[in-house]
């Protein structure tokens, strides 16, 4: 007959072990929703190169995508903390590291036309507003928070691309923004909070029928002043400049 002492004793060691039980089940919930979100999101860079799908929808998709885990899972999963003790933080400009897939996810052939970035600012540090050639991308906030403007490119001018704003506030922990050729393809952010972090993603080279008058840096960067004041029709005239110019303007 069990005494009540050797009840206890079993319950004591019960209840740890059940806990330990309890964390691993979660973590390996957790880590097949990331390995599934990753493959998804391959899945959909990979369509999106082939032409399989148009641009807003890689946006729309790309951002349903990115809040469909926790994003501390998400920078759990890329190891963004360990990654983020190399930034040093000198200047207002962004520093950037390139976080990777399990192997198991990043099969051959998935990891070009395509990129992932963790930008990482101090505050008052920005992501200094650029437009991008024949480039989408999404930027998921994954530490801190930003002030983050977005703009629909208009035309290109010459000197200038006409702009029209499309969105001006802030952005926090697990909030995404989206760019393409199609929509909101200017965009601007400012750290609120020392240490604020991004994590980008990207493909490349594509709607390749779409060509600029203005070109772009071998980023598919093209850096330009959009504080003018709007037209009475809401267009921003918005100077094309150069990455010094735009680094005294907005990162110094
Ligand atoms: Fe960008």
């Amino acid at each position: 007959m069990m005494t009540r002492r050797r009840i206890l004793q079993d319950l004591a060691l019960a209840v740890p072990l059940l806990a330990v039980w309890k964390t691993r089940a979660l973590a390996e919930v957790a880590r097949s929703a990331l390995d599934r979100w990753a493959r998804e999101v391959v899945d959909l860079n990979r369509a999106l190169a082939s032409g399989d799908i148009s641009l807003l929808e890689w946006q729309e998709r790309i951002a349903t995508l990115n809040v469909s885990v926790p994003v501390g899972d998400i920078s759990r999963y890329l190891q963004i903390d360990a990654l983020s003790t190399q930034f040093r933080y000198p200047s207002r400009l962004a520093e950037t590291v390139d976080p990777h897939f399990p192997e198991e996810v990043s099969v051959d052939g998935v990891t070009r036309p395509w990129f992932m970035r963790v930008f990482a600012m101090r505050e008052g540090g920005a992501i200094i507003p650029h437009a991008h050639n024949n480039m989408v991308s999404a930027h998921l906030v994954v530490r801190g928070s930003f002030h983050a403007r977005t703009y629909h490119r208009i035309e290109d001018e010459g000197q200038a691309i006409a702009i029209r704003p499309s969105l001006d506030r802030l952005l926090n922990p697990g909030e995404v923004i989206t760019m393409s050729d199609d929509r909101d393809n200017v965009h601007w952010l400012v750290a609120q909070r020392s240490r604020s972090m991004t994590f980008d993603i990207g493909v490349v080279n594509v709607s390749k029928t779409r060509t600029y008058k203005t070109p772009a840096n071998r980023y598919s960067m093209v850096y330009l002043d959009p504080t003018r004041k709007p037209e009475q029709d809401g267009l921003i005239h918005a100077p094309v400049i150069s990455f010094d110019q735009s680094v005294s303007k907005f990162a110094s």
